[in-house]
């Protein structure tokens, strides 16, 4: 994680939030630190709602907001530590922090327990991620206890606890103008990642080496982790899909479904491309394609301000029906594949996700009973596919063929961004960049 030379995008979010609790405190950790064997951690990935609030990157951290009359913000760290940080690196300690990401005051983590006991005294909410790990909800309701026993000497203990991820997810849900400009960036990276991908293959190789491929590209632009574990699955094996062994050899023929996206600055992306193996589409494989790429096409226009969350889910299934129908895969009308779901053996799957700092982004996709409506700062994928396991009742020309194509939406005022528009996705442009490049 970079340095954050500016705060005020952080600093913002946190004012937005104290006004959003109205009164009261929040207590926000951040991720633990996972044990891998031994003395070896698994790569440290600091929690979303702690680094949206904050940009610090550092394990062992909470935040704390106090809102009403009083506003503030507290960051509870780890001390500096000179022995320590010759072996594991710079801390910035309370006071670094506090200086450089802007917070009211600064405490080393190991004042925590007794603070908050102090802090928690005539609030009268707390807000924390209720139920999120059973650890700290023992440890806030035993501080609370403790507070509570100082009811003789007038201190009066939170009687509202509220679940901060109500408030946040909300938030988080509508990028800001920062967040947009980071996820153009990862994007762009996933689809320069996705184009080395198309130039590498070749017949013979193994889906790790173009995984190789993939994680290169995304590293050497600084984005050093992908936002999940990618999947380079050709032939059959697309038709798995969360097929992640990526051990198997490819071969002339046959397609290569890739799901990949890096995390850059705490942001996801998430693109999928499905390309032949031999760098030319066989006739069977086109006619699938084409009916994927022209069902994304529809739900891309769906999703635009105003649309429910659904209408690009919609959009897509209207024309993998009529597609499945005209490939002897479905048989009956459009709205008796659709009413019937005979579609589901072909395409199981919703056709997208909130995208953000988790690649399955927060947000809630229904309000009460009813599809959200689209709104200016959401960012979702469009990701319709087509997957035909071999079966009597399916023309034998298509089995095994595995397709989806996958983007990054942004929404916008005139309609939407694709974020990830330069990761080549036609017929056209496929074949030529295999060709060419
Ligand atoms: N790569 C995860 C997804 O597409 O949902
Ligand atoms: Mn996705
Ligand atoms: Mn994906």
């Amino acid at each position: 994680m970079q340095d954050m030379t500016d705060f005020a995008p952080f600093q913002q979010r946190r004012n937005r939030l104290v006004e959003k609790m109205k009164h009261g405190i929040a207590v926000i950790p951040t991720a633990p630190e996972v044990a891998r064997n031994a003395d070896t951690h698994y790569d440290y990935r600091h929690d979303s709602h702690f680094h949206y609030l904050t940009g610090f990157a550092e394990p062992e951290a909470v935040l704390v907001l106090i809102a009403g009359d009083r506003m503030e913000s507290i960051l509870f760290c780890r001390e500096k530590n000179p022995e320590r940080e010759v072996w594991d690196g710079f801390r910035y300690g309370p006071d670094g922090a506090s200086e450089k990401f802007g917070f009211d005051a600064a405490y080393p983590i190991a004042q925590l327990d007794e603070k908050l006991a102090e802090l928690l005294g005539n609030q009268p909410a707390l807000f924390y991620p209720v139920g999120a790990d059973a650890s700290w909800d023992a440890s806030l309701l035993k501080l609370r206890e403790a507070v509570k026993a100082k009811s003789r000497s007038g201190i009066r203990a939170p009687s509202e606890i509220r679940d901060v991820r109500e408030l946040l997810d909300e938030m988080r849900l509508l990028k800001d103008g920062f967040e947009q400009d980071i996820m153009r960036r990862a994007a762009a990276i996933s689809c320069g990642a996705h184009r080395r991908a198309m130039c590498f293959t070749r017949p013979g190789q193994f889906e790790y080496e173009v995984e190789a491929e993939l994680l290169h590209e995304f590293c050497r632009h600084g984005a050093r982790q992908p936002a999940y574990t990618s999947i380079v699955a050709g032939g059959a094996n697309a038709c798995t899909l969360h097929y992640v062994g990526n051990d198997a050899r490819l071969n002339d023929g046959d397609l290569l479904l890739i799901d990949a996206g890096c995390e850059l600055d705490s942001y996801a992306s998430d693109i999928t491309r499905t390309f032949p193996v031999n760098g030319k589409f066989s006739p069977a494989q086109k006619d699938v394609y084409e009916i994927v790429l022209a069902a994304q096409a529809a739900a891309i226009s769906a999703a635009r301000p105003g649309n429910l969350w659904v209408a690009p889910h919609d959009a897509a299934l209207r024309v993998l029906a009529q597609g499945f129908i005209d490939l002897k895969l479905c048989q009956g009308s459009v709205e008796s594949v659709l009413e019937s779901e005979s579609y589901k053996q072909f395409y199981m799957h919703r056709t997208g996700h909130w995208l953000g700092m988790d690649v399955h982004d927060v947000g809630e996709y229904k309000i009460g009973d009813q599809w959200r409506p689209l709104q200016v700062g959401m960012t979702l994928t469009v990701e319709p596919g087509c997957y035909i396991r071999p079966s009597d009742s399916v023309p034998k020309a298509l089995w095994n063929i595995g397709i989806r194509i996958e983007d990054d939406v942004l929404i916008t005022a005139k309609g939407n961004e694709v974020l990830t528009q330069d990761a080549p996705k036609t017929v056209k442009e496929i074949e030529e960049v295999m060709r060419h490049e």
